[in-house]
């Protein structure tokens, strides 16, 4: 099928899912009609990070987030990316982001079946010297016709129906699960479709990698020092390598490429972690789980906690089975 290096017969993400569609007779097509909305937005957000230094879209607006944080051009603009594709595909009634404060209700005549979760542009902190960033989502129902409140938005990731990340790195690809598997789909520019590359991605039972910010190894809890220790120590097997991007997409998907872990855990000066429940650790997990992987806040698996607020955060062990059921194997000694 292929001819002058070009594919007659691609498998682009829209074909995919559409054809996922055709295979559930009861399905409305609007799930698909939603992941054509957010892959609209991934790549106008991916053509608007390559081209930031030329379009002076790097550098701070000189306000901050609702995080507290500085917002940088390309995080608001990424934003009003995925509210506007969004709220406009009619598939949604509520949308929460990281970069609001509140909830986003669609408007009455617009709404759909959905509730989507995202963080529009993580990683912020690499936009300036062009370090792999991301955008993260999870996409659950809306279990009635009320009036959408944040409450709906409370939803344990094992009611989540999709989820994914798209990885704005040295390529631009999307990563995304409908609960049936995880599937890759790699950004060619030269015809603007993401195609299939990567189908049914699992990530090894067990890796030589760990990745956790270790200059926070002072206000680490002794579990996790205990099994960073033994992770450098030749005396309880080859040591891993280190590798840590502080962007969580890339960090994450190095980890399903290759295995190994990656942690974000509770510190005596954040005891519930830094990375957010809803719109970063459960699309993660989900993620992971379905290519194989475990992810845990220590205790239970992520996709079993009850979130209790939209921007709650929570501490994650996640990545190859063997290496997360060794961290958590670790924590329980202690408990
Ligand atoms: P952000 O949402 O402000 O970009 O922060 C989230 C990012 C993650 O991508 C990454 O895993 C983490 O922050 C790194 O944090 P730290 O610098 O504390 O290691
Ligand atoms: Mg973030």
């Amino acid at each position: 099928a292929s001819q002058h290096g070009l594919n007659s017969n691609c498998i682009t993400l829209t074909r995919f899912f559409l054809a996922e569609q055709q295979r559930h007779k009861e399905a409305t097509g609007e799930l698909t009609q939603l992941l054509n909305s957010i892959q609209t937005a991934v790549k106008v957000i991916s053509s608007a990070v390559r081209r930031a230094g030329i379009t002076q879209l790097f550098g701070t607006v000189g306000e901050t987030n609702v995080q507290g944080e500085e917002v940088k051009k390309l995080d608001v603009l990424s934003n009003e990316l995925f509210i506007n594709m969004l709220t406009s595909s009619y598939t949604t009634s509520l949308l929460i982001s990281e970069e609001n404060e509140t909830i986003i209700e669609v408007e009455t005549d617009k709404k759909g079946k959905y509730i989507v979760a995202f963080d529009p542009l993580d990683g912020s902190s690499n936009i300036d010297c062009l370090v792999s960033v991301g955008s993260i989502f999870a996409i659950m129902k809306k279990e009635d016709n009320t009036i959408p409140t944040a409450k709906d938005a409370l939803q344990p990731g094992t009611k989540v129906v999709a989820a994914g990340y798209a990885l704005y790195g040295s390529a631009t690809m999307m990563v995304i699960s409908v609960g049936n598997g995880v599937h890759g789909f790699m950004l060619d520019p030269s015809i603007g479709e993401f195609i299939l590359t990567d189908k049914n991605m699992t990530v090894p039972a067990k890796g030589k990698i760990y990745s956790i910010n270790e200059g926070y190894t002072h206000i680490w809890d002794k579990a996790v020092k205990e099994y960073i220790d033994n992770k450098k120590d030749p005396a309880k097997g080859t040591p891993y390598n280190a590798r840590y991007i502080g962007s969580m997409v890339a960090d994450v998907h190095r980890t399903i490429k290759y295995g190994g872990i990656f942690i974000y855990p509770a510190t005596s000066s954040s005891p519930k972690g830094k990375l957010r429940l809803l719109y970063e650790c459960i699309p993660m997990a989900f993620i992971m789980t379905q290519a194989g992987g475990l992810a845990s806040n220590g205790k239970i698996p992520i996709l079993d906690i009850q979130p209790t607020a939209i921007h709650e955060r929570s501490p994650i062990f996640l990545g190859s089975k063997d290496d997360v059921q060794e961290v958590l194997d670790v924590i329980k000694k202690y408990d």
